[in-house]
């Protein structure tokens, strides 16, 4: 029997895929036991879910109770709310009491009537009738605090809420106040706040006058070290009977700009490739890289087609000269738009879409995959 592919891409890792970030990890399940808020940013494909995942876990380990809310899909305050106090019912209050058991407590607890499901798992969904409880979301908002502080009293709790910066986007003006007033009322248990898309997460946080500055400690996300991604890449492959020599797996490494998730698509299509032999070569990495190209294409065409023009001319210069000067007027000539400002917004609506983004001060395309594309396959 051929061992599976070693690498995993696409969703949050974990072990055995999961490689570093000790540091992070650790630094969030301390700021959890201790009940302070954190913010977890950085841009979206870089292990941010992994690293609140392995946290939740940790802290889970060393009996702390903790709960997790993916907010990607929520486009009202009521659906924030929903999720949160859904997080509560089957991460914080979990324990050893049974679903049904669980459901009753709560019930008592809640002001607006919900609808409840229990799946076989015992997951626990509770759901709230839009047209009764949009205006209401308030109320349910404040339940799951309530829940959560109380459970918070009797021993490490926390709440981690992932795709943060979607709560700027809701309802009328957002929920950063809302959430400024939850946090400040917390005192007793940690909000472990993760986003990417830079621009939003730095409104709801780091500017002036920002609703929620102040309230959490920060931890950037980056890149994973060089050093430990290769020997991870090359641990993986021999762990699934392939030889991966150092070289190849930097070869890995830098066609795949370095993003841990592209990194670990690219090594897991190089396998692929590899099938039937014994080592990944480098001409596997490259017949990889080309497959992957070639099975996003339409996707690519249909996020390019969607932009504008001048987007689009930023965006294909771009892919074949990263620039660290976009303003000057060689950039402007090559891409034929004459006024500094048109470029500006594209280099701002682009940075927004995390389609390009500014690395060191050089400017480059996002995704290695998408700068393939653009630069003609
Ligand atoms: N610590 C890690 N070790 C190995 N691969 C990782 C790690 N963190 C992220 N990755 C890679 O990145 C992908 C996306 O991770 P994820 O946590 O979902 O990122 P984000 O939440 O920042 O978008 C994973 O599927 C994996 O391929
Ligand atoms: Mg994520």
């Amino acid at each position: 029997m051929t061992p599976p592919n070693p690498f995993h891409f696409g969703s949050p890792a974990a072990a055995p895929y999961f490689c570093d970030r000790d540091e992070e990890v650790a630094g969030i399940v301390a700021r959890m036991s201790a009940g302070i808020h954190v913010f977890v940013l950085g841009p979206r494909r870089f292990g941010k879910s992994s690293i609140v995942l392995r946290a939740a876990q940790a802290f889970r380990k060393g009996g702390g109770a903790v709960g997790y809310a993916d907010l990607i899909r929520c486009t009202s305050e009521l659906e924030v709310a929903t999720e949160m106090l859904n997080a509560v019912v089957n991460g914080v209050l979990s324990g050893s009491r049974r679903a049904a058991r669980r459901v009753e407590d709560v019930l008592e607890h809640l002001r607006v009537a919900p609808t409840v499901s229990i799946d076989l798992s015992g997951t626990v969904t509770f759901g709230f009738d839009p047209a009764i409880a949009q205006r209401s979301w308030n109320v349910v908002f404040d339940d799951a605090l309530s829940l959560l502080e109380t459970a918070g009293k009797r021993g490490p709790t926390a709440l981690a809420l992932d795709e943060f910066q979607r709560v700027a986007d809701v309802g009328k003006s957002g929920m950063g106040g809302a959430f400024k007033a939850a946090a400040d009322r917390l005192t007793h248990c940690s909000l472990v706040l993760a986003g990417s898309h830079a621009s939003v997460m730095e409104k709801l946080t780091r500017a002036k006058g920002a609703p929620l500055y102040g309230m959490g400690e920060l931890f950037s996300v980056g890149a994973i070290e060089k050093e430990t991604m290769l020997t991870y890449l090359v641990g993986r492959a021999r762990a699934a009977k392939k030889q991966l020599s150092t070289a190849t797996a930097a070869h890995v490494y830098e066609r795949a700009g370095g993003v841990p998730n592209d990194v670990q698509w690219l090594a897991f299509s190089a396998f692929a490739e590899a099938a039937g032999k014994s080592e990944i070569s480098t001409d596997d990495v490259e017949a990889a890289m080309a497959t992957i190209v070639r099975r996003q294409a339409s996707s690519f065409a249909e996020r390019f087609e969607s932009l504008a023009v001048s987007q689009q001319r930023v965006l294909k210069e771009l892919s074949v000269r990263p620039t660290k000067s976009p303003f000057a007027k060689a950039f402007l000539d090559q891409i034929g738009v004459a006024n500094v400002n048109s470029v500006r917004v594209a280099l701002r609506v682009l940075s927004d879409l995390e389609l390009v983004v500014r690395r060191e001060g050089t400017w480059e395309v996002a995704s290695p995959f998408f700068k393939d594309w653009l630069a003609g396959g």
